[in-house]
């Protein structure tokens, strides 16, 4: 159900926001729905994402994804009582066990480090979001060694960080924030397709990896849209 009416269109410049709710918090709910549409969304793009995987890797990236958020998805019940910090870092772990591949303990430590950013929080504002956005950052890159630039995930998430400090300094709100974030990302992805993967597997095609866009990007792109949807499409925010 659609409360707010959000124009987002990312070939603009400029995002256009109408939504009634200025400082939209998000929820504990909204986390536990973000993990449940993240294990749909894996499901419905794991052809997709395979063959992305498949020109600069080994075709395997949406299978990796879908079991792991299947995964995830199956542990929320027995954390859904506790605080939002320690159902991110259960997800994490839940990936990281379940991934596989070089994507599992990034994608993982991703969501652990984001939920230690936040512990005990039953809610977020979007300095929280910032917070745990640069923790997940962090842990992933001292994990991975990506830089900006080498064609991985990191190409996603780096300026979707960026553009979140910038979005909090500037005091917006939270559906703002997070439209800002997924557009930032979204460029990310289309960024890695000309680029030469310098990490991961891709890497051994070395100059022929340029021209393809890249899977781990194209997922941490469909993890912050489903963050943007859940929270900008649902009542949950009123209704705790
Ligand atoms: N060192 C790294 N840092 C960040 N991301 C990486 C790194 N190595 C690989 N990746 C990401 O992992 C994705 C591939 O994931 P996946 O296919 O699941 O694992 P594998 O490469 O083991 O088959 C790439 O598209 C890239 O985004
Ligand atoms: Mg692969």
């Amino acid at each position: 159900m659609k409360s707010h009416i959000i124009h987002y269109q990312t070939n603009n410049t400029s995002t256009i926001i109408e939504t009634g709710i200025e400082k939209t918090m998000i929820t504990k709910q909204h986390i536990i729905d973000w993990i449940e549409d993240c294990a749909a969304i894996f499901t419905e793009k794991r052809a997709y994402l395979t063959e992305l995987d498949s020109p600069i890797g080994d075709a395997d990236h949406g299978t990796n994804m879908a079991r792991g958020f299947a995964k995830a998805k199956e542990k929320l019940p027995s954390v859904a009582d506790t605080d939002i910090g320690n159902i991110l870092k259960t997800m994490g772990m839940t990936l990281i066990s379940s991934i596989g591949g070089a994507s599992g303990p990034l994608f993982g430590t991703f969501f652990m480090r984001a939920g230690m950013a936040v512990p005990s929080k039953h809610e977020l504002d979007a300095e929280d979001l910032q917070n745990m956005l640069e923790a997940g950052l962090e842990g992933l890159v001292q994990r991975g060694r990506a830089e900006i630039g080498e064609k991985t995930m990191v190409d996603a998430i780096h300026p979707a960080v960026v553009v979140a400090k910038t979005a909090v300094a500037k005091g917006c709100d939270m559906a703002t924030t997070l439209s800002l974030v997924l557009e930032a990302a979204e460029k990310g992805v289309q960024a890695t397709i000309p680029m030469i993967a310098r990490k991961g597997r891709a890497s051994y095609r070395g100059e022929q990896s340029a021209g393809h866009q890249d899977p781990g990007a194209t997922s941490m792109y469909f993890i912050f849209r489903a963050l943007f949807d859940v929270v900008t499409s649902s009542d949950a925010s009123n209704n705790g």
